[in-house]
């Protein structure tokens, strides 16, 4: 996983200095001088604006994404038509990144969404970003906490790994994502235990054209165009 540094902006206002000591401290970011940034560094930075993170002289802010595409689709969207997921019923995302999936699900269920981020400065804007979003963050491998889970205790386990949307969605504001992110697959052993965690199905989101569905053995595929991202779900025998 990628070091990530933080620092204080140019228009800091006199509070930041403190702020950033707490930030580094809390999520164990080493603080470095704007000037001292190599252009390969990665930065947080600290300002009178909220937090951004810095590469190479490029600056992106948390945002919500394409939320709006995933409100539009409503009950149609495949992490709710793949898994037969109901109002009031409970939801943890594995991979939260900037939260987008998880503030749909919680707006959609109408209830507390647990998402799991194993980037701390992901974690951090994605908390900064959530406030008043029904979603609880938590910073660590969503495998460890899958595996403290008992069995049965939520409704729909999803993920959505990293690697598939270096190419598919040109945003550059995902830029922020993919500067820190863990690029590691989900494999055999997350959908082990998101399967004996889960109470109705496990959905899993694929790259287009990628095989990951199929080599995790996902019983059901939705794969609506060759373009678009790829969706994969284990329904849950009995729900
Ligand atoms: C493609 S992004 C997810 C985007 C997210 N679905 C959204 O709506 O914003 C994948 C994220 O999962 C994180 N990640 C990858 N493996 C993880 C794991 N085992 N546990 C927790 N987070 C993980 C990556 O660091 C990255 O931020």
């Amino acid at each position: 996983m990628r070091a990530v540094k933080i620092t204080l902006g140019k228009n800091a206002g006199p509070t930041d200095p403190a702020r950033l000591e707490s930030l580094a401290a809390t999520w164990g970011l080493s603080a470095v001088d704007r000037a001292d940034l190599a252009p390969d560094d990665v930065a947080l930075v600290v300002g009178r604006d909220g937090l951004r993170l810095v590469h190479g002289g490029v600056y992106r802010r948390w945002h919500p994404g394409m939320l709006h595409t995933l409100r539009e689709a409503d009950c149609a969207h495949p992490w709710i038509r793949l898994s037969g997921l109901q109002r009031g019923e409970s939801v943890f995302d594995g991979t939260l990144g900037l939260g987008t999936d998880a503030t749909f699900l919680a707006e959609w269920t109408g209830r507390r969404v647990i998402g799991c981020e194993v980037v701390p400065v992901l974690a951090l804007l994605a908390s900064e970003g959530l406030a008043g979003v029904d979603v609880e963050v938590r910073c660590g491998d969503s495998l460890d906490v899958l595996r403290a889970m008992p069995d049965r205790s939520v409704d729909l386990v999803i993920a959505d790994p990293m690697f598939q949307q270096v190419d598919d969605d040109a945003s550059a504001s995902l830029d922020l994502v993919r500067w820190v992110a863990d690029p590691k697959p989900i494999d055999r052993a997350w959908v082990d235990q998101a399967l004996r965690v889960a109470r109705r199905a496990v959905v899993l989101k694929d790259r287009a054209r990628g095989g990951l569905l199929e080599r995790l053995g996902a019983p059901v595929i939705h794969d609506k165009t060759r373009r678009a991202a790829r969706y994969g779900a284990w329904p849950i025998r009995g729900s």
